[in-house]
């Protein structure tokens, strides 16, 4: 077995849709796998000159790859079934390649109550921590447990160990800053968004081969806490960035790229290239700026802070990618 992994190292919203329906394109995969997270995620995907948001479908089903929402993830089944019919209606086949790994776990209508009205962490209140809270008191409830998703329950073992040549992507939502073990705690979603959670959905460690890690080169922010500098140009970098969430509609707090961040997330998740998104939109602003610590380093050109960046991030290939500016 081969697995690429595509991982956000930052606060989520990084672009990680677009690079992973781009490797869905260009490589030989058999499969696509979702390896956290459930309708919390909005991966905004151009496909054929149109506009998708996908919340737990895999990025696969636009090229008929067999697409699996894994162990790791959880899922709100009537916001699944409304989610496959918007792709199909736009001409994507999504019944014949999903499959849904038998042991993810469900968002109950209760779970879904009880996010509703959630304030302290400024959640995306589509009851994802609630029901990753009921799994690990086991008393979740299992995929495998649905009649309504009968027709697409499969034994991931099966399915990725029992074949002969088997090449997964691996398709991660949120992002470092949100992850459950390494985020901002509490300020951060109850699933793991590094390359901890491919391999908790039964992706051997041996296999795994590159690990994209997709950052944007500002930081965005979407919850409860103040994320936001002192800085005029963060209302622009809005505007321009259209820096809107894909899944709430709210509007993100924006900052400069962390560099300590950004390395942590470079070395835990072991991320061979590093796609740093938006470098249009600093481009149009001509500002290009890094913050460590309390300094703000500034650079004259996106070039000069793309060779800063790569000289700062180890034994990883960084690449700027400038279109399309929309996540
Ligand atoms: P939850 O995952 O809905 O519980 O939200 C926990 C935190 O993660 C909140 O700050 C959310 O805004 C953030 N979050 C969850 N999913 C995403 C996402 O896909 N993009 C950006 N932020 C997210
Ligand atoms: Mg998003």
């Amino acid at each position: 077995m081969i697995a690429d992994v595509v991982v956000g190292l930052q606060y989520g919203d990084e672009g990680k849709g677009k690079v992973a329906h781009q490797l869905a394109r260009n490589g030989n995969y058999t499969h696509v796998l979702r390896f956290n997270g459930g309708c919390n995620a909005g991966h905004t995907i151009y496909h054929e000159g149109k506009k998708f948001v996908t919340h737990h479908i895999p990025c696969g089903v636009f090229y008929g790859i067999p697409s699996i929402i894994g162990p790791g993830c959880v899922i709100n089944v009537d916001k699944l079934y409304a989610e496959i019919e918007e792709l199909e209606s736009n001409g994507i086949n999504v019944t014949d390649y999903l499959m849904i790994a038998e042991n993810a776990h469900v968002i109950t209508d209760f779970h879904f109550a009880e996010d509703r009205h959630e304030e302290k962490i400024g959640t995306t209140r589509t009851g994802n921590g609630p029901a990753y809270r009921d799994k690990y008191a086991r008393k979740g409830v299992l995929a495998v447990e649905l009649p309504e998703l009968d027709e697409f329950i499969i034994d991931i073992f099966e399915e990725l160990h029992c074949e002969e040549k088997v090449e997964v992507l691996c398709e991660g939502a949120q992002g470092f800053g949100l992850d459950i073990d390494w985020g901002d705690y509490p300020y951060v979603t109850s699933s793991h968004c590094t390359v901890a959670g491919v391999v908790a959905c039964g992706i051997p460690h041996s296999a795994i081969r590159d690990v994209w890690g997709v950052a944007k080169v500002y930081e965005t922010y979407v919850g409860a806490k103040k994320f936001d500098g002192e800085d005029e140009i963060f209302e622009e970098i809005r505007s321009l960035g259209n820096e809107y969430g894909a899944t709430t509609g709210r509007s993100r707090q924006i900052n400069w790229l962390d560099i300590q961040l950004l390395i942590r997330s470079v070395y835990i998740n072991g991320a061979t290239k590093v796609i740093f998104n938006k470098a249009d939109i600093l481009e149009e602003l001509e500002t290009w700026r890094v913050r460590e610590g309390d300094k703000v380093y500034e650079f004259a050109s996106s070039n000069d802070m793309e060779f800063w960046l790569s000289s700062h991030i180890p034994n990883s290939h960084v690449i700027f990618s400038r279109s399309p500016s929309e996540i």
